[in-house]
């Protein structure tokens, strides 16, 4: 049987139409369950929306709508975007479906079966024309509501509590016995600090406003938005009906998260699952934030980056390719223009999209398209397979890593070596004499060897320009089916197969 890999991204707010920043962790986690189906493993990938809340609730209010009916609207943006920018997701779980109401309920109860939950008082600043409640912390100018400027004051309501004190000591051992839970490493030391400076109960319910999964038992409350949206990774895989689905793919093997939803990710989830007596997940990666030319992305400066815009400017492959090349993953970065711009024309349109062109143009011109059979390998011809020997298995980490950036920069030392390759054995001089012919024969077939590999490794970045290639190259056989181990060795291309005359993989973009 195949091993397994679960692999999430957050479910998205309905309060907000998708944005880059929304994009970003989804591409990442797409490439991370495509580059694990290309190595064999049985692999699934959830996203989805979370849509319940008081954000939700008043975004809705504002626009004369009932909360699903909005939801239902966003809903279609985010599968609309996922379906542009090819993400493989194998579901997409909503919070207002019948599944995830039953698995919130039965994760509530298991907590509160365990003698986890107690009635409390939740006291805090509370702001009555936002109806939302504050911190201390969050305050603006004295007392003032964060969000309207207007004063707050300290306000009490009774709410249930999750004893997430007493998991404190367990959480901090997990922690110091698996330390590659929570990436990157600063990520982790964060969340070390934080639970070491002490652990509070939880309020995991709400009275003041009614769109959430009703409190089981106590319908006047509504259950926290946030226990209610972490349970969304057990929904998806059959929590708590279906045990067998559930225990193939618990524990996710990694849930890609955004830095700012760490501490929920990394303290609260795990406490609640520690609780119910649920395997804790085998990895929590939380990614950093792109500001854009400098600048917050915010509404309020009209800086928002729209991910529907970019494509249609600038194709969905150079998309997917920049946002995971550009900056380390964990790292914060700047989205701009001309740094966009500069990636797509030099890394694509010169050094992959060239090697592709040049290589394909010269087999239609000397051998009639066909694909030449090698012989007599010299040391520059066995350079270039040593190049692909040894980025194969550093991929395979940089992948397990989430290192993608530096996944592509392996690639690209294959891409940049083919160029040399061509260049140093001129194969248009070749061409001009009779008794090279043999020579040219091994010249063309290890340049387009090559590129039948970046092809399967580019794939789970750049699904499109891959399948492509694949097609061009003459390859038989679907390109989601081969495996990156088998078909990722050297010597796959077959001689005597035909290629199509090439088109262009990436038109230069004029600054
Ligand atoms: N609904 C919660 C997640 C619940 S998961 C059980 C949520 N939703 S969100 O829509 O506000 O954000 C989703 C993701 O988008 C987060 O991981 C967040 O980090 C990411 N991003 C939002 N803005 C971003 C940038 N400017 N840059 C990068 N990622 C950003 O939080």
């Amino acid at each position: 049987m195949k091993q397994t890999f679960y692999v999430t991204t957050p479910i998205y707010y309905v309060n907000d139409v998708p944005h880059i920043g929304h994009a970003y962790t989804t591409v990442a986690a797409d490439a991370l369950a495509r580059y694990k189906r290309l190595s064999g493993y049985d692999c699934f990938f959830l996203t989805g929306t979370d849509e319940h809340g008081q954000k939700v609730e008043k975004a809705a209010e504002a626009a004369g709508q009932t909360p699903l009916a909005l939801a239902d609207q966003v809903v279609e943006r985010y599968k609309e975007l996922w379906k542009i920018l090819h993400i493989s997701a194998d579901d997409f779980i909503r919070t207002t479906e019948q599944r995830h109401y039953q698995a919130v309920a039965a994760l509530y109860q298991k907590v509160w079966d365990k003698g986890d939950i107690y009635l409390g008082d939740y006291e805090d600043w509370y702001c009555t024309p936002c109806e939302t409640f504050w911190t201390q912390t969050q305050l603006a100018n004295g007392n003032r509501c964060p969000e309207c400027g207007r004063p707050t004051e300290k306000l009490k309501e009774k709410s249930y509590f999750f004893r997430m004190s007493k998991y404190q000591d367990a959480l901090l051992r997990h922690l110091e016995e698996t330390p590659d839970f929570i990436q990157p490493p600063g990520r982790y030391n964060e969340i070390v600090s934080f639970v070491k400076g002490g652990l509070r109960d939880l309020s995991i319910s709400r009275t003041t406003f009614k769109w959430g999964i009703p409190v089981p038992n106590d319908p006047a409350h509504v259950i926290y938005v946030w226990f209610d949206a972490l349970t969304n990774y057990i929904t998806a895989i059959g929590f708590p009906g279906d045990q067998k689905r559930f225990e193939r793919y618990w524990p996710a093997n990694c849930h890609i998260i955004g830095k700012d939803i760490l501490r929920f990710h990394a303290v609260y989830w795990p406490t609640f699952l520690m609780s119910a007596g649920i395997p804790l997940p085998r990895k929590v990666f939380a990614h950093g934030w792109w500001t854009v030319e400098g600048q917050k992305m915010s509404k309020s400066l009209h800086n928002v980056v729209d991910p529907y815009q970019l494509v249609q400017e600038y194709g969905v492959d150079p998309i997917r390719y920049f946002l995971l090349r550009e900056v380390p993953f964990g790292a914060d970065g700047d989205f701009s223009r001309a740094a966009m711009v500069n990636r797509i024309n030099s890394d694509l349109a010169n050094d992959l999209g060239n090697l592709f062109s040049r290589a394909l143009s010269m087999v239609v011109k000397y051998r009639a398209g066909l694909i030449p059979t090698p012989s007599d390998l010299q040391p520059v011809d066995r350079g270039l397979e040593e190049v692909s020997k040894k980025i194969l298995p550093q991929l395979a980490k940089q992948l397990d890593d989430l290192a993608f950036n530096k996944a592509l920069t392996s690639i690209w030392e294959l891409v940049n070596a083919g160029n040399k390759y061509i260049d140093e054995t001129a194969p248009w001089a070749l061409a001009k004499a009779e008794k090279d012919q043999p020579r040219l024969g091994t010249v063309l077939y290890q340049a387009l060897e090559a590129l039948r590999i970046i092809a399967l490794l580019i794939a789970a970045f750049m699904p499109t320009t891959a399948e492509k290639m694949w097609s061009q190259l003459g390859m038989e056989g679907n390109l989601w089916e081969q495996n990156i181990g088998e078909n990722g060795k050297w010597g796959g291309l077959k001689p005597g197969s035909k290629v199509a005359k090439p088109l262009p993989l990436f038109p230069r973009i004029e600054a």
